[in-house]
C-alpha cells in the first residue's frame, strides 16, 4: 500500500498528492509517469510525475478529477492509502543539446511540464515557460514554475489573471524574436498541443508534445495506447509519451480518447449515485 503523506488543493478538482515511493523517486526522469490503482479491483490510470526527490524517496503527482477513478482518488485524504504505484514508465523526455527552450503547460499539463522545465534550467538551458488556464481560479504551480524557469508567462482564456488569451499568443511572439528558442516542449489538452505544434511549424522549431492516449498496462503489451506519428503506429506508453508534435495525428488521438465516453459517463453516474465508499 502507498500512503498519502500530503494532499493539497491546487484548484477546483485539481489536487496535489505526495507519496513515499523510494524506488520510483530514485529512477524517475522528467517526462515519465506512473500507473496507479486505488484498490485491488481498481482501474489502472497513468499519471505524470510532477516532482520527485531521490533523497527523501517522495514523489509528487497532480490529478484532475474528471471521471470515476480520479474522483474516487479525490475522496482520499492525507493518511489514506492506495494499492499500487507502478513506475517510472515511459521514455524520459529528450533534453540534451538545447540552449534555449520554451515550456508550454496547459490545464493539469502545467504539473507535467514542471519537471521538464526544472531539469532544463538545472542543465543550464535558458527556459521561458508559458502556463495557461481557463481562468484565475484554475491557475496553479505558479511559484513552482517561476522557480523552474528564467521567465514565466501566465495566460488565462478569460483574462482574469495574467495575459488574456491562449498560450499560443505569447508563444508566437517568442518565435518571432531574432533569438528564438531551439526547442518547444508542450503538455496539456490535445487541442492545445496541436495548436502549439501548428504555431512552431513555420519556424521549424523542434516541438515535443506529451501524448495522453488511453493506457492499460503501460508497458507496451496491450496496444491500447496506439498513436500515429509520421504515419507510423507507435505505443504511447513505451515509445512516448513524448513525440514530435509536427508528426502526430492529433485527430486520430482525439477520436481514440473519446472511444469509451458513454461507458465512462455511465460509470461516473453510478459512482455518484451510490456515493463514495471506496476507501473506507
Ligand atoms: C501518460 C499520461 C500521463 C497523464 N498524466 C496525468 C496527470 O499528471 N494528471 C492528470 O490529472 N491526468 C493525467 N493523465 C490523464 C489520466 O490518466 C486520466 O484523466 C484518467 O485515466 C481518467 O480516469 P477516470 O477513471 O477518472 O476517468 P474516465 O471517465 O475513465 O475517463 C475520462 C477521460 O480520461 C481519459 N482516460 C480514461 N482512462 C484512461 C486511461 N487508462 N489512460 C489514459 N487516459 C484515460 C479519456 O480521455 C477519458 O475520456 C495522463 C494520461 C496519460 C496517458
Ligand atoms: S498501454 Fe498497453 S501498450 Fe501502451
Amino acid at each position: 500500500m502507498f500512503t498519502i503523506l500530503e494532499k493539497r488543493d491546487l484548484a477546483d478538482k485539481i489536487c496535489e498528492y505526495v507519496f513515499e515511493a523510494p524506488l520510483v523517486a530514485k529512477k524517475a526522469r522528467p517526462g515519465q509517469f506512473v500507473i496507479l490503482r486505488l484498490d485491488e479491483e481498481g482501474e489502472r490510470i497513468p499519471i505524470t510525475l510532477a516532482d520527485t526527490d531521490p533523497k527523501t524517496g517522495r514523489i509528487k503527482i497532480v490529478v484532475q478529477a474528471i471521471g470515476t477513478t480520479t474522483n474516487r482518488l479525490h475522496c482520499f485524504e492525507k493518511g489514506g492509502a492506495i494499492a499500487d504505484i507502478i513506475g517510472p514508465l515511459g521514455t524520459p523526455t529528450h533534453l540534451d543539446g538545447f540552449k534555449k527552450a520554451v515550456c508550454v503547460g496547459g490545464g493539469v499539463g502545467i504539473a507535467c511540464i514542471h519537471p521538464i522545465a526544472k531539469e532544463l534550467k538545472a542543465m543550464g538551458v535558458q527556459v521561458t515557460s508559458i502556463i495557461g488556464s481557463r481562468c484565475k481560479d484554475l491557475v496553479f504551480f505558479e511559484d513552482e514554475m517561476r522557480a523552474a524557469s528564467h521567465e514565466l508567462i501566465v495566460t488565462t482564456d478569460d483574462g482574469s489573471y495574467g495575459r488574456k488569451g491562449l498560450v499560443t499568443g505569447p508563444l508566437a511572439e517568442l518565435l518571432q524574436g531574432a533569438d528564438k528558442a531551439d526547442v518547444v516542449f508542450s503538455v496539456g489538452p490535445v487541442i492545445m498541443m496541436r495548436e502549439v505544434a501548428k504555431a512552431t511549424k513555420p519556424y521549424e522549431v523542434k516541438t515535443y508534445v506529451s501524448l495522453n492516449p488511453i493506457m492499460v498496462d503501460g508497458t507496451g503489451m496491450c496496444g491500447a495506447c496506439r498513436v500515429s506519428v509520421g504515419g507510423v503506429t507507435k505505443f504511447g506508453c513505451v515509445d512516448g509519451p513524448d513525440f514530435d508534435g509536427h508528426q502526430v495525428d492529433f485527430d486520430l488521438l482525439m477520436k481514440r480518447l473519446a472511444m469509451f465516453k458513454e461507458m465512462e459517463q455511465q460509470s461516473l453516474g453510478l459512482w455518484q449515485k451510490e456515493g463514495c465508499k471506496c476507501h473506507k
